[in-house]
């Protein structure tokens, strides 16, 4: 009988992250002061973050520690096994070797736990009483409502709105969890009741929900904004995929040769790749791809420009591939890829070409995702299943060339709460979007005055 998951032993989770800045070739550029133009200090960020986060986010330390009380509690579905997908090897009739890392197993359902709960336990440390957030698909409000309660603070979640009405049972998740939910855009702030009166129907963004939540941090005492994505210190505390899954390769002998994640603000990726691209840096050949959708395609299509990370220009800048923040994708299904930019850190080794991307339509990751579910049996998250189709392109690759490679990708999430998007398909009502390329280059007019990054 064959291995197919490989697990490490609770004793065996790595106990610190690894943060990619001490290793990269050229350093990400400071975000910007809007108003300035100056690189901002810590204090420019004092009133949105607490100040241990700030530090980490600054940080070029090649290792930092996790606290005790972070571990105890991802210790709850952690380490994650390493799961070959021979069915799907085998439904492919594939020379490659799959493997995924099954970060589907949490307890919301995906990767976006692991930075969850560091994030609430430094808000706890920090004093924080209450914390505020938006989602996208979901996950990160679900899972976010799950940290704040194991560490005794409040939360409100901002949730775009087409996600709320496409996946009701994910507020029904943060209720659970003792999280409030609130449709984005919202009567509840001052950004949400314009953008209402502008365009009533909007499906909403993941910029105007962040707008929202900073809104609600900044008038509200006692209270943090957090973000579940595109900032260093989300990559950073997401490294323990990767650092996990170069455990697990060892115990089995073997090492990737491609390394897939889809982005939507680059955290599951990052999470599971930064460990492979330092082995990369210091000379392993492999090559790692970013999946994002035709729809969003930030890094494919995108600028790489100075620009605010939320609707209404309340962030500072950050240098980043960006489809312009006032720019609304379509309402596709993977909601947590609505997003108009990309980590600061993923778009520097896009830059460096330490890391290469592939964009894939709604319909083929739908195919994929259906591919998955009936060959290994787990129904992925539509974001996931971005990844899915590259992994199932690259290994069609291998069949054609006669060459067996190893592939590695992020089971970054599970779909069951998002079977409406199933359904669509199944019932062939889901269509593909495309790039808006006029909208795109309207909103990237706005950023015209601003400073331009170095390329
Ligand atoms: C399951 C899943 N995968 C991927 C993503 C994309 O986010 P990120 O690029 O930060 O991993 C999300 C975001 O909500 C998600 O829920």
């Amino acid at each position: 009988m064959e291995t197919k998951k490989v697990f490490l032993s609770q004793r065996e989770i790595p106990r610190r992250w690894y943060n990619i800045a001490a290793d990269m070739p050229n350093p990400v550029q400071p975000p910007l002061h809007p108003g300035t133009g100056q690189p901002i200090g810590p204090d420019d960020l004092a009133a949105i973050f607490p100040m241990n986060l700030i530090a980490q986010e600054v940080s070029t330390d090649r290792w930092i520690d996790i606290p005790e009380e972070v571990l105890e509690k991802l210790l709850i579905w952690r380490p994650t096994p390493l799961t070959r997908a021979y069915q799907l090897e085998k439904y492919l009739g594939t020379p490659a070797k799959i493997y995924f890392k099954d970060e589907s197993v949490s307890p919301a359902g995906s990767h976006k736990p692991n930075t969850a709960l560091a994030q609430a336990y430094y808000n706890k440390v920090f004093g924080v009483k209450r914390i505020t957030t938006e989602t996208g698909a979901g996950q990160w409000g679900s899972s976010l409502a799950l940290a704040c309660h194991l560490f005794g603070l409040e939360l409100k979640v901002y949730m775009v709105r087409i996600s709320f009405e496409q996946k009701p049972y994910r507020k029904s998740l943060m209720r659970t969890w003792g999280a409030e939910c609130v449709p984005s855009p919202s009567p509840d702030t001052s950004f949400g009741r314009k953008i209402l009166a502008e365009n009533p129907d909007t499906p909403g963004s993941l910029g105007i929900a962040i707008s929202e939540a900073i809104e609600d941090t900044l008038t509200s005492k006692d209270t943090r904004y957090s973000l579940g994505s595109v900032l260093n210190h989300v990559m950073l505390h997401q490294t323990i995929i990767g650092l996990e899954a170069l455990k697990q390769f060892e115990l089995v002998g073997d090492y990737p040769d491609i390394v897939i994640g889809c982005v939507g603000g680059g955290s599951n990726f990052s999470g599971l790749s930064f460990p492979f691209v330092r082995d990369k840096i210091y000379g392993k050949e492999l090559r790692i791809i970013a999946v994002e959708p035709a729809a969003c395609p930030t890094l494919t299509k995108g600028s790489f420009l100075y620009d605010f990370g939320d609707t209404a220009e309340t962030t500072p800048l950050l240098p980043m591939h960006t489809l312009g923040h006032s720019f609304i994708p379509r309402p596709f299904h993977a909601g947590g890829l609505r997003y108009h930019g990309m980590a600061p850190l993923v778009c520097q080794l896009f830059l460096d070409n330490l890391i290469e991307a592939q964009t894939y339509n709604q319909l083929q990751t739908y195919e994929a995702g259906i591919a998955f579910a009936r060959s290994e049996g787990i129904v992925p998250a539509p974001e996931t299943s971005h990844a899915i189709a590259a992994v199932i392109y690259e290994a069609l690759k291998c069949k054609e060339e006669g060459v067996s490679r190893t592939i590695l990708f992020n089971l970054s999430g599970h779909g069951l709460l998002d079977l409406s998007g199933y359904e669509s398909f199944l019932d062939g009502k889901l269509t593909d979007y495309e790039m808006p390329e006029e909208e795109v280059r309207e909103a990237l007019k706005k950023l015209e005055g601003y400073p331009k990054p170095r390329r």
